[in-house]
């Protein structure tokens, strides 16, 4: 039984209407997994090694729920533009750079440890159609420790031919990439079908077999833009709703379901989400960058839809979810005084349950630091002003709204340093 404790400020978000703050206090690692806190050490642990936070306040590691690993480079560029034009003249010719390997390999490398410099140790990601690129990013995931959802995306219309699988080579490589990963420890692969204007009924058919034969989850983008919404009821006409495309194929029953954007939601789609206990990923940046629409995040809550948090980086410009976190606040409140009647202002710490706890249960018993967790943890350090002093819970506040990288002074998985 390998013991450590951390002593330090310790906080975590029990429900989206409080933060725990635990202040001096002893955090107990068994294995790995959280044992307790305590403001004093238990006998029982009197011999195992203690390591010293100071004012650092040791929080959950963050969950990205939405990001296309494959857009990295293209963070922070092409950003006037909007989904239709920037997928086509933008992504799409970045993303079938990945038929080459090597080029592959730096994007992912550069990546995953910028995941990794920014506390995001849990998420679920868009590869490219790639195979052996995605694959890649699957390996190098699990090298370091990471937990996620990989996914090798799958298109076999509405994009140029350079990025176009025929729907059997679509459905061929991806039966082969579920069957490589079939024996997987802390990443898992999902079913990825870009979204419903790239997917044609043949293929979300076959990969509905393929989900329902090797018991794979689901990511997707649904009703992203009211251009998006429109074009999927036109392409899938005797379905009623985005989500029913993927819920009719036998999509949802296998795994965790994961649905980017959902930000013209119907009441059907909401439905359907419930139903197949989806979790609907807000991705703040994206929303205001490519998107130009706010997801109703408390009205889905309101509803019983569970919420998390994405950087859809390149649509969003910055892999640090923690700034997402922000960004959702303030996005709440713009959609509030515009649409008071569709949703109304979230609270900060609302925001970090969505991006900490409930992004987190995707991937198992991560996102929090209560008994029996994983110790998926970092440190967040180095934000008060000279002779001002603030609680554990404002300075995490402020670590969302003015932090960065550098601020994170320690990083745990399963318990171990990295
Ligand atoms: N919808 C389909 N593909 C994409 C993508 O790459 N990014 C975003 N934000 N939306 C999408
Ligand atoms: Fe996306």
């Amino acid at each position: 039984m390998a013991v450590q404790i951390h002593h330090g400020d310790i906080l975590y978000a029990e429900n989206k209407n409080s933060l725990k703050t635990h202040e001096n206090s002893y955090i107990v690692v068994v294995d790995g997994m959280v044992e307790g806190i305590y403001t004093e050490i238990p006998a029982q642990f009197a011999d195992a090694p203690v390591t010293e936070h100071g004012r650092g306040v040791i929080i959950p590691a963050f969950s990205d729920l939405h990001v296309h690993a494959s857009q990295y480079t293209e963070r922070g560029l092409g950003m006037d533009w909007l989904l239709y034009d920037w997928l086509n003249d933008y992504t799409f010719p970045q993303e079938a750079k990945f038929s080459d390997l090597d080029y592959a390999k730096d994007t992912y490398d550069a990546f995953v440890d910028e995941l990794i410099a920014n506390g995001t140790f849990h998420a679920a990601i868009f590869a490219t159609i790639h195979r052996p690129a995605t694959n890649y990013l699957f390996e190098r995931m699990e090298e370091k420790g990471l937990y996620g959802y990989v996914g090798k995306v799958n298109m076999d219309m509405g994009a140029p031919d350079f990025l176009c699988e025929t729907t059997e080579e679509s459905l061929a490589e991806t039966e082969k990439y579920l069957a490589e990963h079939t024996e997987c420890t802390t990443v898992k692969p999902i079913i990825t079908p870009r979204f419903a204007p790239t997917c044609s009924q043949e293929l979300i058919t076959g990969l509905g077999k393929l989900a329902q034969k090797y018991k794979v989850g689901l990511h997707t983008h649904i009703v992203e833009s009211k251009w998006e919404a429109a074009e999927a009821l036109k392409l899938f006409p005797d379905h009623g709703s985005d989500a029913e495309i993927y819920e009719r194929a036998g999509l949802m029953d296998n795994g965790p379901v994961v649905l980017a954007h959902v930000i013209f939601p119907t009441e059907e789609d909401i439905r359907i989400m419930k139903k197949h206990n989806a979790v609907a990923v807000h991705c703040p940046d994206a929303t205001t960058n490519v998107i130009a629409g706010i997801m109703p995040l408390a009205t889905l809550q309101d509803k019983g839809v569970d919420v998390c948090v994405g950087s859809d980086v390149g649509g969003g410009h910055h892999l640090a979810v923690y700034k997402q976190v922000a960004r959702a606040v303030q996005l709440s409140k713009i959609k509030e005084f515009y649409e008071p009647q569709e949703s109304r202002t979230i609270n900060f710490a609302n925001a970090f349950y969505c991006a900490t706890k409930v992004g987190g249960s995707a991937f198992g018993k991560m996102g929090s630091l209560e008994p029996g967790y994983h110790f998926n943890a970092i440190v967040v350090d180095n934000v008060e002003d000279k002779g001002i002093l603030l609680t554990p819970a404002e300075r995490v506040e402020r670590f969302c709204y003015i932090g960065d990288d550098r601020n994170i002074v320690a990083r745990y998985i399963d318990g171990k340093a990295l």
